[in-house]
């Protein structure tokens, strides 16, 4: 057996098994609650599954056009206009993807290339590094404000060079639940008018905002549309993250480039499925009401750690919710919720993971997509501590 490390040069020296992983196993191990990865523990409509087994069976079962099923497009776009007022052309502006990671992951190959720079916030979600590093790209880091996690302008505005490509915006934001408001958007079209950078916008949490708050898009102001590609995932909205299909969407000179790649990563994306949610999509409510029902759950946890020595700022969007352990332990989060699974029997999850450099803030992230049963035990378990 050769020994290859003298052979390959690792495009991710650094990468190891993700944070999400590696708590998921410890849980299993210590067999502790666990709130830490983000996806719902309750079960996926059965309507929608028995429509999946009917496309099945009515042999919906071969490739898919590369650029996903016209009709599904064409439902996309309907939704779009529907909830936004914004058109896309089915035919060249929207692409279905296997998820929003390979969303991600094409759209960032499709515009960085060696050396160019791509500006990211902290805390980021883990797979835009990744995927900017292995298309030779640098990552340019720009920290959200350490106790609010809001964005400091003047900040960002000198880590935009010459060499920016892109820019990666998430909004409802995981880990911080934060979300970009108007101002933001406003602020960063000026930090980018007349230049070449192009907006990777990823919004898969865009039906859950709460107590009131609207989900804003870059894709609102026409001067930031033009150069914006959103990447949106169904997982999260129809609580099946296992089945992988998202869509990109965007001006379809983006799109374009995105398509070239798309077809040689995953040709197309899962058939029986798209046709599914061609028809499942027209039930609005399974979208519109997604705000109120995780603002239950989230209203729902956080009233039963009103008692608890943590203290929080309710999420304004995604289903996650931050709890920061400062008046509890001196630890550094990884420490922290190491302790919290082998002692408390909870998992969850540190910050430290969405920086390159680990922070100093003391604030671990909770999934409150969970039934109730599960968020009342961990708030049992987190008002103890
Ligand atoms: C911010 C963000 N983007 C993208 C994804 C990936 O979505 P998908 O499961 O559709 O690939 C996630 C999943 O947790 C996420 O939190």
């Amino acid at each position: 057996m050769p020994s290859y490390q003298s052979i390959i040069y690792s495009k991710l020296p650094r990468v190891g098994e993700s944070i999400f992983s590696e708590m998921s196993q410890l849980a299993l191990k210590h067999n502790a609650l666990n709130v830490s990865q983000g996806f719902p523990d309750f079960p996926v409509d059965p309507s929608l599954i028995s429509l999946v087994h009917e496309k099945m069976k009515q042999g919906h079962n071969q490739y898919a056009p590369s650029y996903g099923l016209p009709l599904l497009r064409e439902k996309i776009a309907q939704k779009i206009w529907n909830t936004t007022g914004i058109e896309y052309h089915p035919e060249t502006e929207i692409t279905i993807t296997s998820g929003a990671t390979q969303g991600l992951y094409t759209a960032i190959s499709a515009f960085v290339r060696e050396d160019d720079e791509a500006l990211i916030f902290e805390p980021a979600y883990d797979s835009y590094v990744p995927a900017i590093k292995a298309n030779g790209g640098l990552a340019v880091y720009a920290e959200l404000e350490p106790d609010t996690f809001t964005y400091d302008w003047t900040k960002i505005k000198r880590a935009i060079t010459q060499q920016t490509k892109v820019i990666i915006l998430n909004t409802p934001h995981n880990p911080t639940g934060n979300l970009l408001t108007e101002h933001d958007l406003e602020r960063l079209e000026n930090l980018v008018d007349g230049s070449d950078i192009i907006i990777i916008s990823d919004e898969v949490y865009e039906h859950m905002t709460f107590d009131g708050r609207k989900h804003v898009s870059p894709t609102s102001r026409p001067k930031l549309a033009e150069r914006t590609v959103v990447v949106s995932s169904f997982g999260k909205v129809w609580h099946n993250t296992g089945w992988k299909v998202g869509y990109v969407y965007g001006p379809a000179e983006l799109i374009r480039e995105i398509r070239k790649l798309h077809q040689f990563l995953v040709f197309s994306v899962v058939t029986p499925i798209q046709h599914a949610y061609a028809e499942y999509i027209d039930r609005e409510d399974t979208y519109l009401e997604l705000s109120d029902f995780y603002q239950k759950k989230r209203d729902f946890f956080l009233s039963l750690m009103e008692g608890s020595r943590f203290s929080f700022r309710p999420s304004e969007g995604s289903f996650f919710q931050l709890l920061n352990y400062e008046g509890i332990s001196d630890l550094p989060d990884e420490d922290f919720v190491k302790d919290l699974v082998k002692l408390n029997g909870i998992a969850t999850i540190p910050l430290s993971p969405f920086y390159h450099l680990k922070t100093k803030g003391k604030n671990i992230r909770v999934c409150f997509a969970k039934s109730d049963e599960t968020l009342e035990k961990a708030a049992e378990i987190l008002c103890k501590i």
